[in-house]
């Protein structure tokens, strides 16, 4: 360890961005760390309200527990970021970098508008050292852009910028963040990347915490989530095959995943993976990898993203051929909308396309998740149904009125519906009461698990046309 005055002095952290990965870090960090002074801020004030409430903006499970038990003593969430950027001496930024959707890379590079407002920021209200840590994913060799701004807009300030980017799964997050298989700093100070591991070192061993240049460090997030998607995506293309042959997905998986070499996580086969981060973040890979002139590089990891869309509309169509090649005016009901279980987001849902879809073949859909609002379940799919220029037509607007009811109680989404489109795999529904629902449905009573969660023997004992993933549909 070096020994310098700069190591020893007390650290006070501030993190730009209270989302799903801002709060949940930031939290984890103040919980282990009692004597550091932790101050998440957001320019969203409707958000930072929630945080200091009972009710938090993400719904994570065991989170509730660790904000209450820092969140007054040394840690404090506000949106007055100038006064954390001053008062502390470590800063992470952790704000959203969507991909653009505008301008030169729209649909693939990922919009560092952001990114560049925070460092201007932390720029200006500066004074003596500050180590920047990015936190959110970034493309590689942003941190150059970020030293670039730093450097030349402060007026009395230096920096260490450090790349740490973030693993946590959501739904998971609280245990990812707890016992982490690594923690990843990238940079060129060792000062500064050793003062960063001090904090995590609090409760994380020493030899879980990586450290390397910081394009590895950048380029190793990217890398992970592209590898992470591949794997479903790869799954997701044999159970089209297993569906066309006979074979069973799930057991195809199972022996594959004993081979020591392959494993068995990331191997569960779905309606597609979701999330903010998948999709964005292999698009951002496939940008530069063009942007580096590497086509075939870039081809290679595009198809992921093209198996993924692949695999959410031929679940849509899968259920109309099924359904007689006709769902108009038929009753669906659509069991989860969130993109996994044990979260209420629903960004990039695999939930909004299928949604979609049937409601552009005149669905009726009445839906169901224990955690996802109403509310967001339509603007989601208004979203989704806007054109290029944000603009959604009255024919859509109406149709989403008069097509789509959400309600709070999962048997009575059920009722009088033609079928059950099963599109997160909350818990609650391996254990729920097929007989009653069968009762309430109209005949043949349809079943499409995009799952695999339901107990397919005993839906079929019941009387349901199951159609699972990875297996031909059975009556
Ligand atoms: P989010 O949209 O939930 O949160 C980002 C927050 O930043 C928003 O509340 C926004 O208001 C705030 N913000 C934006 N600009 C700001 C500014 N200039 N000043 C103050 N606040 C500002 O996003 P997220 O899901 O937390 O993701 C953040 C980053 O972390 C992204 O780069 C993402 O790729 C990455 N990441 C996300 C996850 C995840 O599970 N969601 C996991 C690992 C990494
Ligand atoms: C993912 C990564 O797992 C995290 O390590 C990473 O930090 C994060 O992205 C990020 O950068 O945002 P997350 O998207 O929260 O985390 O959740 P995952 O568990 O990875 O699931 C992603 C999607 O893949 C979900 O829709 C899930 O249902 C789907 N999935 C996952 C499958 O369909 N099959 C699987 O076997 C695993």
């Amino acid at each position: 360890m070096i020994a310098s005055p700069f190591l020893n002095s007390p650290i006070k952290i501030c993190c730009i961005g209270a989302g799903y990965v801002g709060g949940p870090t930031m939290a984890m960090i103040a919980k282990q760390c009692p004597d550091i002074q932790v101050h998440v801020v957001d320019l969203n004030q409707a958000r930072i309200d929630q945080w200091n409430s009972d009710v938090l903006p993400v719904y994570e499970p065991g989170l509730d527990d660790v904000v209450r038990e820092a969140r007054g003593r040394n840690l404090t969430f506000s949106s007055r970021v100038e006064t954390a950027i001053r008062e502390s001496n470590i800063i992470f930024i952790a704000v959203n970098t969507p991909t653009k959707s505008f301008g030169i890379g729209a649909g693939r590079a990922a919009n560092l508008e952001f990114i560049e407002k925070c460092a201007r920021q932390i720029a200006e209200c500066s004074t003596g050292h500050k180590i920047v840590v990015e936190k959110s994913t970034l493309p590689v060799r942003t941190a150059e852009a970020v030293k670039r701004i730093l450097n030349s807009s402060a007026k009395d300030a230096t920096f260490d910028v450090l790349s740490n980017p973030e693993f946590l799964a959501e739904g998971t997050a609280v245990q990812d963040l707890l016992q982490p298989d690594r923690v990843l700093i990238g940079g060129e100070s060792s000062e500064a990347v050793e003062r960063l591991a001090q904090v995590y070192g609090r409760w994380i061993p020493r030899e879980k915490i990586l450290t390397t240049n910081l394009w590895s460090s950048e380029l190793s997030k990217l890398t992970a989530n592209a590898f992470l998607a591949q794997r479903v995506s790869s799954i997701n293309a044999i159970s089209a095959l297993c569906e066309a042959t006979g074979a069973d997905v799930d057991e195809v998986a199972r022996a594959i995943g004993t081979d020591s070499r392959i494993g068995p996580k990331f191997l569960k086969s779905s309606v597609g993976f979701g999330g903010s981060c998948f999709q964005k973040d292999i698009l951002n890979l496939v940008y530069l990898c063009e942007h580096f002139g590497l086509r075939e590089v870039a081809q290679y990891w595009e198809q992921v993203v093209i198996m993924n869309d692949y695999q959410k509309r031929r679940f849509s169509e899968r259920i109309v051929r099924t359904m007689f090649h006709t769902v108009s005016d038929k009753k669906i009901a659509i069991w989860g909308f969130a993109f996994k279980k044990d979260t209420n987001d629903t960004r990039e849902s695999p939930a909004i396309h299928i949604c979609r879809d049937l409601l552009e073949e005149r669905a009726r859909l009445v839906v169901y998740d224990p955690q996802v609002p109403e509310k967001q379940i339509r603007s989601e799919l208004e979203a989704c149904f806007q054109d290029s220029n944000g603009r959604l037509s009255e024919t859509h607007k109406k149709l989403i009125e008069t097509n789509v009811s959400v309600v709070k109680d999962v048997y009575v989404s059920a009722q009088e519906a033609h079928a059950i489109a099963v599109l997160t795999e909350w818990d609650e529904f391996k254990t729920i009461d097929c007989g009653r629902v069968y009762e309430e449905m109209r005949r043949p009573a349809f079943v499409f698990d995009g799952r695999n969660v339901l107990d397919r023997k005993a839906w079929l004992d019941r009387g349901f046309e199951v159609h699972s993933i990875g297996r031909p549909g059975v009556s």
